[in-house]
């Protein structure tokens, strides 16, 4: 029996009988963002015993970017990639229809790091959340953010990966503190009528290996208390062997998948942005086992480390600026990461990579536009808090909670009951 999806397609319209006309999702703008900060192997050296020969051969990097001090956060530097991603684009935040953000070291736990963006961009029709894959986030985010514009829910997606590592680093622990740095990436995904962009996606989970890669306390199960703190269990902890084998096997099988999905043989493959964790990772799995040429595989880490859910996007971008991107190639961006998760998207890359010409006035109207948002979601925030405070709890007895009650019913008349 044909699926509903295989019955409509095939029948060539939506589930109410409307003709459906084929939509895509395409990548049409990018940006990247990442802390002045930069923390080198030596500086490593100084700190827990080890060498910047010993982390050169083991990973591939030499330094990377560490957030500096309380104000960095991760959607600090989310809000800049996003903003340059509208302006690669053109497109103003008051189109977006929904942001995802992957991350694992949002600000809060509560409220998601998207809706601070969301917030930030005066993004006003946009809904908004945060999504947790650890270091496949950014792959997992552009999987939803291709089906809901393919479900026609959307033509704008906000697609960011972000974060701030450092964060939960134990810097003692010589085996995970060398490995991982700061920064964001974001991609504007809009539909479209022209065959191509997001193209086909693969996703796994093994929760089976969780322990592999974890931050033990700070969740609902181990909330944090003195005793978490003093055993140091807040910190991320890794088990960087088996982890290893793990990527390494899933990095070529998820390569594999998506490649088949969008039809096409490995020999295809113009580009492959692979999470940037350990440059023998790469090596293994992408060019030893898939016979893919070095020369088709982006790899920064050398200068950023493993940035986690912004490692893909982040190396998009650099290789978008180097020229290695080019309209009509087959990408695939392929991570894995705790959770254990893993996943793939196949891309064939449509947008032109040569930069609209900024024009003075454009940037001028983005500027007063971020000036415009942060004033309106300072006014949100008065009138709450005057509401709340100056007015008191509803009650007859008191003045204050007449005039609350008051002023409830005239929002009532005014917006409709919320
Ligand atoms: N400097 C010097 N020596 C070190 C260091 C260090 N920084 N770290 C470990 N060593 C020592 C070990 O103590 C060990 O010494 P011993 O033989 O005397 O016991 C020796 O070096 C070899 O250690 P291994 O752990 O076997 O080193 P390995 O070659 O496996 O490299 C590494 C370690 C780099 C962590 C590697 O296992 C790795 O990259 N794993 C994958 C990690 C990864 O990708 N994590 C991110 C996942 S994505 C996400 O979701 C966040």
């Amino acid at each position: 029996m044909a699926s509903p999806i295989e019955f409509f397609s095939r029948n060539g319209a939506g589930p109410k009988g409307v003709p459906r006309s084929p939509r895509y999702a395409q990548i049409v703008g990018w940006g990247m963002a990442v802390p002045d900060r930069v923390l080198t192997n030596h500086d490593l050296a100084l700190m827990v015993d080890t060498s910047d020969e010993w982390i050169r051969t083991r990973t591939g990097i030499a330094e990377r970017r560490i957030s500096s001090g309380p104000k960095e956060t991760t959607s600090v530097l989310a809000v800049r990639a996003a903003r340059e991603a509208l302006r690669v684009a053109d497109v103003p935040a008051s189109a977006l229809d929904l942001i995802i953000c992957a991350t694992s070291t949002g600000d809060y736990i509560m409220p998601p790091t998207a809706c601070l963006v969301q917030d930030a961009l005066g993004a006003s029709k946009a809904g908004a959340f945060d999504l947790g894959a650890a270091c496949s986030g950014f792959v997992y985010a552009l999987s939803m953010a291709r089906g809901a514009i393919l479900a026609g829910d959307a033509d704008y997606v906000l697609v960011i990966g972000a974060e701030t590592i450092s964060r939960l680093i134990n810097w003692n622990d010589r085996q995970t503190c060398i490995l991982f740095g700061d920064g964001a990436g974001a991609v504007l995904l809009a539909a479209s009528p022209e065959p191509g962009g997001v193209l086909a996606t693969t996703l796994g989970a093994d929760g089976s290996g969780g322990e592999l890669l974890w931050v033990p306390a700070g969740g609902s199960a181990h909330p944090s208390s003195h005793e978490t703190l003093a055993n140091g269990l807040h910190n991320l902890r890794m088990d960087g062997k088996a982890v290893f084998r793990f990527a390494t096997r899933v990095m070529a099988e998820a390569t594999r998948e998506v490649a088949a999905k969008a039809g096409w043989s490995l020999e295809q493959i113009d580009l492959v942005v692979p999470h940037q964790a350990n440059q023998r990772i790469l090596q293994s799995s992408v060019v030893n086992q898939l016979k893919i040429p070095e020369s088709k595989v982006v790899s920064n880490l050398e200068r950023y480390g493993n940035t986690s859910a912004a490692s893909i996007p982040i190396a998009l971008c650099e290789a978008i600026e180097q020229g290695r991107v080019r309209p009509q190639q087959n990408l695939v961006l392929v991570g894995f990461g705790g959770g254990l998760t893993w996943g793939a998207v196949a891309v064939r890359w449509c947008a032109p990579v040569t930069p609209h010409p900024t024009r003075w006035w454009k940037t001028a109207q983005r500027q007063v536009g971020y000036q415009a948002a942060s004033l309106r979601s300072w006014w949100r925030r008065s009138v709450r808090r005057v509401y709340t405070f100056a007015l008191g709890p509803a009650d007859e007895a008191t003045p204050r909670g007449r005039l609350r009650i008051s002023v409830d019913r005239w929002r009532e008349r005014r917006f409709g009951k919320r």
